[in-house]
């Protein structure tokens, strides 16, 4: 089996039954604020997306490239498509003119012609991908390849069942705007930084440990800011807190680990694997790439400086009444809605600043009032800050995920009151009834379940699925003291009390060792 590297979450597995092409993304995403990095657009992506497959492990547009796709992939490419709840990616690609489709059916290996087999495991929670994501694992000749990309299964034992692995590509980086945009002192982000970082970190470890394959390739991140108003946030100002750390940094930290099988492709680089190892070709050398970083960025910024003022010249559309359009298109979902609306729990502010850069309108989105209006000089849970052109130019298309836009694009500042809350940025991923009701039946359903199992971590006795996503606490749960931590997002819980103290709501269930649980007062879900 051939790997070749094409940046970023992009490869393309070449067998002798046939070629996979994943996610290629080469356009710049999230208004123009992210690039692949290292630089792919060079590749001659005529032949690479001459496949008889193409796999698109979600609806990022980090990851989904509809400019690209409609360009440079053969329209006769069978798309092998996860079972996703909407059928949102299966419409945008017919539209951009694929008719093949193989709907694989979740977790079931499908054999494909000449031997190849596939399988994809598809995550439907409304916090994975744009309601999506998912994972590719591919046999052919013995050999064993797991895209995981950047999904978060609570394991990988499905894919661990079919076999040992020869190679494993998962994320290792940050993909997230948590904590740079925040209002914080200096300090603070910083240190939220490192945490987020040691803690992207740990999980990667946790999976490559889970999957013991005999290589592993870093994918799936970081991202590069060109933008000048974005170039901070590339991990090259010695900044520990940068939660964007690069494949070179990935390998160093492996090897403290004692991870001695990493292997790096660069845009371009070909990996030949077999069941008894694997050998890599790169067009320069790694070591000598990474150690000309910021050159390389630096010359990258230049030549796509004309892309990103292109970009920002489509924002504007001064005829957008925003709050009347921001009342129409979200105030009938906000009646509709009861779980996020009532988890979210409070007003959202936005702050829009004029094209003038100074003067600012203030708009309410308020949950428990079901109504957008005007900011009346009240206490609110969030508050975002961005430039009017940027809700605009939402407005303007339609977007129906505002995270998968707007946030992802950094191009905003936050504050928020208490903890975070998880219902809000799913909230605005969900701008559309099929989104926000299959989100809605989800959480009911969650809300609904009752998880009786229970483990003992340490002095403590707790339910083994943890309360956010139910990863499984035996294999991800650390107590020190009275503290629970569920590594796979990383969220904390006091045990005395149940409380998340990560999140609003999500209560979890223990008792001391040797104690009698006290059972939860009535109508108080314990999960
Ligand atoms: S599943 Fe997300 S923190 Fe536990």
């Amino acid at each position: 089996m051939r790997v070749t590297g094409t940046g970023h979450a992009s490869m393309r597995i070449d067998t002798a039954a046939g070629s996979i092409l994943c996610d290629p993304w080469v356009n710049p995403a999230y208004f123009a604020s992210w690039f692949p990095f290292p630089d792919n657009s060079l590749l001659d992506w005529e032949a690479l997306g001459d496949v008889e497959y193409l796999y698109v492990s979600h609806l990022h547009r980090d990851h989904f490239d509809a400019a690209h796709l409609k360009r440079f992939v053969s329209k006769d490419a069978t798309v092998l498509l996860p079972a996703f709840p909407t059928s949102e990616m299966e419409d945008e690609l017919r539209e951009l003119g694929f008719t093949k489709f193989l709907k694989a059916p979740n977790e079931q290996v499908v054999e494909l012609d000449g031997g190849l087999k596939i399988m994809i495991q598809a995550l439907t929670s409304p916090t994975d991908g744009p309601i999506g994501d998912s994972s590719l694992w591919v046999e052919y000749d013995g050999v064993r390849l797991l895209n995981q990309n950047d999904a978060r299964p609570t394991d990988l034992s499905a894919f661990a069942e079919l076999g040992h692995v020869h190679a494993h590509m998962l994320q290792f980086s940050g993909a997230i705007w948590y904590p740079m945009v925040y209002e914080l002192p200096q300090a603070a982000k910083t240190a939220f930084g490192k945490q987020k970082r040691d803690r992207q970190f740990d999980r990667t470890w946790r999976y490559i440990d889970d999957l013991k394959a005999d290589h592993v390739f870093p994918i799936a991140g970081p991202p590069c800011f060109l933008d000048d108003e974005l170039w901070q946030f590339n991990d090259i100002h010695g900044d520990e807190g940068n939660i964007f750390p690069d494949q070179s940094v990935f390998l160093s930290e492996y090897a403290k680990v004692g991870g001695t099988n990493g292997v790096v492709l660069l845009p371009g680089s070909v990996a030949e694997i077999t069941t008894s190892g694997a050998s890599t070709t790169h067009p320069v050398p790694v070591e000598e790439f990474f150690a000309n970083k910021v050159a390389h960025l630096e010359e990258m910024r230049e030549r796509k400086r004309p892309v990103i003022e292109a970009e920002k010249a489509s924002w504007r559309h001064p005829e957008v009444d925003v709050l009347k359009e921001m009342q129409r298109r979200i105030e009938p979902l906000l009646e509709e809605s009861i779980y996020l609306a009532k988890g979210v729990g409070g007003p959202v502010r936005f702050d829009l600043v004029s094209y003038d850069g100074e003067s600012v309108e203030s708009i309410v989105v308020d949950f428990p009032g079901k109504q957008v209006r005007p900011y009346a000089d009240e206490k609110v849970r969030y508050r975002f800050r961005t430039e009017r052109a940027l809700i605009e130019h939402l407005l303007h298309i339609g977007e129906v995920d505002w995270v998968n836009s707007l946030f992802l694009s950094c191009r905003f500042s936050a504050a928020r009151i208490g903890q975070y809350n998880e219902f809000v940025y799913a909230f605005f991923k969900c701008l559309s009834t099929e989104r926000l009701q299959y989100a809605e039946g989800w959480y009911d359903e969650h809300e609904r379940s009752t998880d009786a199992e229970d483990i003992t971590l340490g002095d403590w006795v707790v339910q083994r699925r943890c309360p956010h996503l139910k990863a499984d606490l035996t294999r991800f749960g650390i107590v020190e003291g009275d503290q629970l931590t569920c590594q796979l997002h990383g969220w904390r819980f006091d045990l005395a009390s149940g409380r998340c103290l990560t999140s609003v709501g999500h209560k979890v269930r223990a008792h001391r060792a040797g104690e009698q649980q006290t059972p939860a007062p009535a109508g108080e879900a314990a999960s």
